[in-house]
């Protein structure tokens, strides 16, 4: 057949074929990459996703700090087992604030993406302090040193400066009250207007009993409010993507 006697040239040149192939690798590159230029956002925005209050922001810098990730992942994938256990799938909008996000690659213990809210402080502090006491077959270390370290926030503003770099939009009022919104959410006795107006259903509660905030008081915060954001009996995902 005539056609595939021209079929043979290309074979038998090679630069010929060379810079055929490029050609058609080309084509499909660009047909790959152009329309994620033409998208304003490959993640889809999601109702109740807030930046993490200035605590719980501490409380993600502990959890990192620590090596939490190394045996605990924060992704929930959409398959049976997972949403069973765990709850609904993550969504890419639920670690759309977390600079690096926290997806983890290895499971030693459970998945923690929806932990909030399961537990309460103090089965937190109990566990934290002494794991095997509340799971005697745990491997998981002991953190109780963290209710000994005073955290004042002095820093917590610059982390939110920076943060708001990297495309967290912290307003200039949240940076502005960084320093007592991070005293106040760790004190039920305090005002928390300011702090409830600025973060949307944002837990205050004196997470680990003691007076002052500490370590222990920051990282409960973090813990408890992982995978709350999203309201998933109301939510629908956006099927135009
Ligand atoms: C050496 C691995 C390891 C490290 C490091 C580790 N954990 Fe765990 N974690 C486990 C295991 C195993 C379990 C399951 C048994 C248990 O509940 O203790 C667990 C359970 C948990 C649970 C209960 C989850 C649930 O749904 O029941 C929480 C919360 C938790 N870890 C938080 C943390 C935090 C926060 C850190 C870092 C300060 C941390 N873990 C570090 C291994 C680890």
């Amino acid at each position: 057949m005539a056609f595939l006697d021209k079929h043979k040239a290309i074979e038998t040149h090679a630069t010929l074929l060379m810079v055929l192939s490029l050609l058609v690798v080309a084509i499909g590159g660009i047909v790959q990459i152009v329309p994620l230029f033409y998208l304003q956002n490959t993640i889809e925005n999601v109702e109740g996703m807030r930046p993490y209050t200035p605590l719980e922001l501490a409380g993600q810098a502990i959890y990192m700090r620590e090596g939490c990730y190394v045996c605990h992942s924060q992704m929930i994938r959409p398959m049976r087992d997972e949403v069973e256990r765990y709850g609904h799938y993550s969504l890419a909008a639920e670690s759309q604030y977390d600079h690096p996000f926290q997806w983890g690659s290895k499971r030693t213990g459970p998945d923690l993406a929806r932990v909030g809210g399961k537990y309460s402080d103090a089965w937190h502090v109990d566990h934290l302090t002494d794991p095997q006491s509340v799971v005697p077959e745990s491997v998981m270390p002991k953190y109780g040193f963290l209710s000994g370290v005073k955290l004042d926030g002095a820093y917590i503003a610059d982390r939110m400066r920076a943060e708001r770099i990297v495309g967290v939009p912290y307003t200039d009022a949240q940076i502005d009250n960084a320093v007592a919104d991070f005293a106040v959410q760790a004190d039920p006795d305090a005002d928390s207007s300011g702090l409830l107006e600025r973060y949307g259903k944002a837990v205050v509660s004196n997470f680990d009993g003691q007076k002052g905030v500490t370590e222990m008081d920051a990282l409960i915060a973090y813990l408890q409010v992982l995978g709350t954001m999203v309201d998933f009996s109301t939510f629908t995902p956006d099927a135009s993507r």
